[in-house]
């Protein structure tokens, strides 16, 4: 699979569709939020999946287990590849989560990668992730290689908090796409740096050609 995620943070139907369309030589998964996915409903999950590609539903959960389990069972019926839960949720939410049959993978937010974070933590909260059966976790590129250390290899990192260049906004922990998946990212997650420039599609290619050197 390629390893672009590029998130859908966009409010328009045809926005999205054309994104997809345009990048769909690079991607292989798209990410889902409330943005687009409280517009939109369940035709933006249609037209993602007609267009054979897969969904990341990045609606981080973090509630008390029984709605957890459910909501995830919910999303396993929309057929989607991937989702997030929030490790603060804690171990009872997390066992939940993994329990579910049959369902999508599970990446657990360890801290976001908006706030400033100690390493310390974040280790602890992948750690416990993978004690409770989920699949991997969403941090910064910062945390990586220390991640795959702690965790296995096996375990998957995705991050998030990716800029081509040094930009000042509400990402803390960031560093460029090249540097993320020589440090071991099994996928990065990109929004603005693409979905802000002029021509979006350039930029995926752009990235796609940084990443594999
Ligand atoms: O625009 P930008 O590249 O910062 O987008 C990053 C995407 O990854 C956003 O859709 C954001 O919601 C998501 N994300 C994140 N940090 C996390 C988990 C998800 O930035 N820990």
């Amino acid at each position: 699979m390629k390893k672009i995620i590029l998130a859908l943070d966009v409010c328009d139907f045809n926005k999205a569709e054309k994104l997809v369309k345009e990048t769909a030589s690079y991607v292989d998964v798209y990410k889902l939020g409330p943005i687009l996915l409280l517009r939109c409903g369940e035709e933006i999950v249609k037209m993602i999946k007609d267009n054979g590609k897969e969904i990341f539903l990045d609606l981080k959960f973090h509630d008390i287990p029984a709605t957890v389990k459910r909501a995830i069972e919910s999303a396993r019926e929309l057929g989607v590849f991937s989702l997030t839960v929030h490790s603060v949720g804690g171990e009872d939410m997390l066992r939940a989560a993994a329990s579910v049959k049959n369902r999508p993978k599970i990446w657990a937010v360890t801290v976001l990668t908006s706030q400033v974070a100690n390493r310390k933590e974040v280790i602890k909260r992948a750690k416990l992730a993978k004690v409770c059966g989920v699949d991997g976790v969403i941090s910064s590129p910062l945390e990586i290689a220390l991640i795959k250390k702690e965790c296995g290899r096996e375990f998957d990192v995705i991050t998030p908090g990716i800029r081509l260049e040094k930009v000042d906004d509400d990402q803390k922990r960031v560093a460029t796409p090249e540097v993320a998946i020589k440090e071991g990212a099994d996928f990065i997650v990109v929004g603005r740096p693409i979905l802000d420039t002029v021509d979006p599609t350039e930029t995926v290619r752009i990235i796609y050609n940084r990443m594999i050197g």
